[in-house]
């Protein structure tokens, strides 16, 4: 009974001390030098708050390419120069803009550069594994290139994976374990070594099938199993069926997985933190404790869309200080 309760508490002691991160997606094109002012924020927000780990999505065109969406005309213009003497020649990379801003992001200790993929819901005929692993062998093969700085190459390796549009029920087990085990074999064995991290990011945006959460969250290192918006009000960015967010209504099965023990591989994400109701930065404060509370791996909450991190209460800087100051307080309570 004894050694039981021992084994707990130190469970519970590991749990609670652990820090609830950025997730950033930051789907915002980079601008050149100097940056956009939206992917400027994100900057400005990881040098202000370095106690806090930022996964940074990186995302020029669903995609590491200009191949995923069809009909995209794509922001990446790797295909385009082809004569290597050409300064906008880039064999791996997406162009000169993103060079040049995902080195700077690679320069902060606490930034880990995740990949965007697209996988269509495990539905192959929208996006087949090939397509899929082609993509993932490209964010393998970032490693460095021409930045606008002519003189210099940028570091542009990429840290890990987020793939979106992810499949929820048990008929997309094969699928997805074929693609994580191809994309841990292919970072490891190609591009910039030693690498130092890597993590696979699932975003379903929602809790998969009970009989299949064991699977997803044993093949990636995190889960995001809530992404929906803060308001209530239904508009062309909360389209519904969504559930407006409130931590205190989460639990196993409903925005939580149904086994606790994954609680430190759970995400949420919330967009649209504008309201109605009204949020500001107390309101705002709240739901960051909150998550943090619940003892999640990450999250990150914005007042716009993924490519807005300026709008108030919700931008890029406050939330980041929010987290940290939230992880701050939990640790020291559970300290005393
Ligand atoms: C990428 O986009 C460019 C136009 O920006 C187009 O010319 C090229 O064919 C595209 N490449 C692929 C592989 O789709
Ligand atoms: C490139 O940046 C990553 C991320 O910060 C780092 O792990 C890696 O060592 C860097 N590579 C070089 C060659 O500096
Ligand atoms: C993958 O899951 C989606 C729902 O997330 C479902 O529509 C699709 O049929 C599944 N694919 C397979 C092969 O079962
Ligand atoms: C998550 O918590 C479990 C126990 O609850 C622990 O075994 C595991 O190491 C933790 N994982 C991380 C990534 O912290
Ligand atoms: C995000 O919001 C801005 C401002 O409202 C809008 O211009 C932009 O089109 C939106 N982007 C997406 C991807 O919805
Ligand atoms: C909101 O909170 C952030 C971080 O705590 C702070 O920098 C900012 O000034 C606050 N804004 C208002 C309007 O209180
Ligand atoms: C949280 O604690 C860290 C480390 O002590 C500190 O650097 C950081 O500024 C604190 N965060 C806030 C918002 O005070």
């Amino acid at each position: 009974m004894k050694a039981h309760l021992a084994i707990q508490l130190a469970v519970f002691a590991v749990t609670a001390l652990a820090r609830t991160e950025v997730m950033l997606p930051l789907y915002t094109p980079p601008g050149g030098i100097p940056a956009r002012p939206d992917w400027q924020a994100a900057v400005d927000a990881i040098r202000d708050n370095q106690d806090m780990h930022f996964y940074v999505v990186i995302n020029p065109n669903s995609g590491p390419k200009n191949t995923s969406s069809p009909g995209n005309m794509g922001s990446c213009n790797l295909w385009n120069a082809t004569d290597p003497n050409d300064p906008d020649y880039l064999e791996h990379g997406c162009n000169r803009d993103w060079s040049t801003n995902v080195h700077i992001l690679n320069q902060f200790q606490n930034v880990q550069t995740l990949g965007y993929i697209a996988t269509g819901y495990g539905n192959v005929d929208r996006r087949s594994i090939e397509q899929i692993e082609e993509d993932i062998a490209e964010w393998a093969a970032w490693d460095i290139a021409r930045t606008w700085n002519l003189n210099e190459v940028g570091n542009i390796s990429i840290h890990g994976l987020w793939f979106d549009e992810a499949g929820i029920t048990l008929g997309n087990r094969t699928e997805y374990l074929a693609l994580t085990s191809y994309a841990r074999q292919v970072f490891t064995t190609t591009g910039p070594s030693p690498r130092h991290q890597f993590s696979i990011v699932m975003n379903p945006g929602s809790n998969p099938d009970q009989n299949y959460e064991d699977d997803l969250f044993g093949m990636a290192d995190a889960v995001v199993v809530r992404e929906t918006c803060w308001t209530s009000v239904a508009s062309a960015d909360c389209p519904p069926p969504y559930e407006p967010f409130d931590y205190a209504t989460l639990r196993n099965g409903f925005g939580l997985p149904y086994n606790e023990l994954y609680r430190n591989k759970t995400v949420v994400l919330v967009h649209q933190v504008r309201g109605p109701p009204a949020a500001n930065n107390q309101t705002l404060y709240e739901q960051v404790k909150g998550v943090v509370g619940l003892g999640l791996h990450s999250t990150y909450f914005t007042s716009g869309n993924w490519s807005e991190t300026r709008l108030l209460p919700a931008s890029v800087g406050v939330v980041a200080e929010s987290l940290s100051r939230a992880n701050n307080e939990t640790s020291a309570g559970v300290a005393l």
